[in-house]
């Protein structure tokens, strides 16, 4: 997995948060959380919601079995990492987004929730480090240019409320996927040192 761009973001009051995109598998990065890209049921599935059950183990489908009733869109549950803990992740973040449905169901609010809330979490858990796939970009067929904005500007937002986090990481599984997200974080960066000139973008393509 290798780093490729790094957007370095000044919060008043708090240490500076970073915002990094990587091309690679999520369930083999090394942070303290990472967030799954689940659905409302929370019954599993393909995607990475796939991938990170396999990896972790059956111990989350039992935990998320036992502690909800699934998950509305929009919202997140915490739960544990099975064996995802043996390089170091300590929480799995199972958030659920929006179907896409042409853009006037509200997806835009409900992803950004998705995303916002999932921070929130990984706050309250302490963690401060967080891995994020490109939810609903996958299955559930959110236009990727639109996908990456709402991701990038939620993350973005929500650093300032959750202060122990420090970093986040968006690990993209596609060259199509990483090259939106890239183009979304630049366009992210100028904003952002408008707003605040200590915002740096690193390591660009
Ligand atoms: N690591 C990182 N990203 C991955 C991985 C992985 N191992 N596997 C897939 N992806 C990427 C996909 O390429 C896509 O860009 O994650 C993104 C999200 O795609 P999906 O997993 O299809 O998620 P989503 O679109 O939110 O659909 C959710 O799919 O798997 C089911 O149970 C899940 O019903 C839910 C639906």
């Amino acid at each position: 997995m290798s780093d490729v761009a790094i957007l370095r973001v000044d919060r008043p009051g708090h240490a500076p948060a970073t915002i990094e995109l990587a091309k690679g598998d999520i369930t083999t990065i090394e942070v303290d959380a990472i967030v799954n890209a689940a659905n409302s049921a929370l019954a599993g599935g393909g995607g990475v919601d796939g991938a990170i059950h396999r990896a972790a183990g059956p111990e989350l489908m039992v935990e998320l079995g036992a502690r909800y009733r699934g998950c509305p869109t929009g919202s997140a549950v915490i739960t544990a990492s099975g064996r995802l803990a043996g390089h170091g992740v300590r929480h799995v973040i199972h958030a659920g987004g929006p179907v896409w449905r042409g853009g006037g169901s509200d997806e835009e609010r409900l992803l950004r929730s998705a995303y916002l809330t999932s921070l929130r979490l990984a706050g309250e858990a302490g963690a401060r480090s967080v891995a994020f796939p490109a939810i609903s970009c996958g299955i559930y067929g959110y236009p990727l240019d639109q996908g990456a904005r709402v991701a990038l500007d939620a993350v973005r937002d929500g650093l300032e409320t959750a202060p122990s986090v420090e970093r986040a990481v968006f690990v993209l599984f596609s060259g199509d996927t990483f090259a939106a997200f890239a183009d979304a974080l630049a366009i992210l960066a100028k904003r952002t040192s408008q707003e605040r000139p200590g915002t740096r973008l690193e390591d660009s393509r």
